[in-house]
């Protein structure tokens, strides 16, 4: 194998990739890129790995959720408030039915740039290049030539919300006390608000009795740690953020704490597999239905040869109606080869369905079999789950079907620039489901 380097990506093969017309621009967008700080530190990629690690062995939970594309338009602090206050609830649902520690990581802060099945498209009747996320082109058909300044923009952007971030986590809203105003208001008044509140409650009731004992105001009740991920697709955004640590000397992205590597970009001899083999974040891989083991074994190999726990998460996307065929082989041969990995259940990309008037969607009927699936999986083989990954909003949205939104009243909320994400309501309801599976998890 060659010796890496953060441009070492550039002499190997690459698909998913825009064809950027000015390459000067490029070349200035990069070098700008370059001379700006780091979105994030070392110290935090090192304590999201071993927070990971112990999620390897069923002692923790990956809760990773957010937009499937992030958008410069809908930029506002509301979104991202909203979004941080669903997680949070799930988080106390996960971690007070299920007993287990919640690992909180976005699909945020970075997560501009999309993958697509075609390079262009037709709109009325002219070919134009197809939207690749807002950092490279513009969802309006006008706007479609790729855009280096659009690098900077994804780049501020992140910046804005990782700060709007730091501050929820650390500066009050993430304190148990505040536990009862994580509900949105459009979920109150539903029966899943009401079952959130009952919980609440009793967390409150626990909060008290500890502070009769004298056991309050411990930091672990009043802050939290929330990361950021996004999918590791332009490698011309990610180079410039590479950075070396001081103490160590070790590379780390830092353009998120956690990044991964698409279903369509996995391939071993491929640049984006080059690229994130040489930084030290904790990644992930998605895996699709046609995946090999053979794939799989050479891409921990690749990304892990140490074989470290919680370094590498293998992010399965396989659709409720292939996982239980497809998986159970995969994984028996993964366990056989004692490859070390955090089992994480994408519920979202293998369901995406079309209705009758062509809407994409997704049905909360199949994410949640799909969820139940892979649990079962990994009990019968005695392994541990451990996480899930989510297209979800704080926004009272109506993209999947399931629960009060039918196919006939998707569109009256249909805002996503991309994939079709769960509603609050909807992503509450998967939280109390997936609380009582961890109940009975395997841990190792
Ligand atoms: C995504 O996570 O938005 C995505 C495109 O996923 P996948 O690579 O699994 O299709
Ligand atoms: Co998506």
């Amino acid at each position: 194998m060659q010796t890496w380097s953060s441009s070492s990506w550039r002499a190997c093969p690459i698909s998913q990739q825009p064809t950027y017309p000015d390459l000067k621009a490029l070349k200035e967008a990069e070098a700008t890129l370059k001379s700006y700080p780091p979105l994030v530190f070392a110290k935090e990629m090192r304590s999201l790995k071993n927070a990971l690690r112990e999620a390897a062995f069923g002692r923790a939970f990956l809760l990773q959720g957010g937009d499937c594309a992030e958008s410069f338009s809908s930029f506002s602090a509301d979104g991202i408030r909203d979004l941080f206050k669903v997680l949070l609830q799930m988080s106390v649902v996960l971690a007070f039915g299920g007993g287990c520690p919640v690992i909180k990581v976005g699909r945020v802060a970075g997560q501009f740039a999309k993958p697509r099945s075609a390079d262009f498209e037709e709109v009325n009747g002219e070919k134009v290049p197809i939207y690749r996320g807002d950092m490279v082109n513009g969802l309006d058909s006008k706007e479609r030539t790729p855009n280096p300044q659009r690098l900077l923009q994804a780049y501020h952007q992140s910046a804005a919300t990782l700060n709007l971030l730091r501050a929820f986590a650390k500066g009050g809203l993430a304190d148990l006390a505040e536990v009862h105003r994580w509900n949105l208001d459009f979920v109150k008044n539903n029966p899943l608000g009401q079952q959130y509140s009952t919980l609440a409650m009793q967390i409150t009731h626990a909060l008290k009795f500890m502070q009769a004992c004298g056991v309050a105001n411990l930091p672990a009740l009043q802050e939290t740690d929330f990361y950021t991920s996004h999918e590791a697709l332009l490698l011309n955004y990610e180079e410039p953020l590479v950075r070396q640590d001081s103490l160590s000397g070790e590379w780390f992205a830092c353009s998120a704490h956690m990044l991964w590597i698409g279903e369509r970009t996995k391939d071993l001899d491929q640049a984006h597999v080059e690229f994130l083999r040489g930084v030290h974040n904790p990644i992930g891989v998605k895996i699709g239905p046609k995946t090999t083991l053979e794939q799989m074994l050479g891409l921990c190999d690749a990304l892990n040869p140490q074989n470290e726990p919680g370094r590498l998460s293998f992010i399965v996307r396989m659709g409720a109606s292939m996982l239980k065929e497809n998986f159970p082989p995969l994984l028996k041969g993964m366990l056989q080869a004692q490859k070390n990995v955090v089992w994480v259940c994408d519920p979202m990309h293998g369901n995406t369905i079309k209705t009758a008037d062509g809407v994409k969607t997704r049905s909360f009927t199949h994410i949640l079999q799909e969820v139940l699936d892979f649990f079962k999986i990994h009990k019968d083989l005695n392994s541990c789950v451990g996480g899930i990954h989510l297209e979800m909003t704080g926004q009272n949205v109506t993209e999947c079907v399931g629960g009060a939104v039918r196919e006939d009243n998707l569109s009256q909320h249909y805002y996503t620039q991309c994939d079709p994400r769960l509603n609050a309501t909807q992503a509450l309801e998967l939280a109390f489901l997936l609380a009582k599976q961890l109940k009975e998890r395997v841990v190792h």
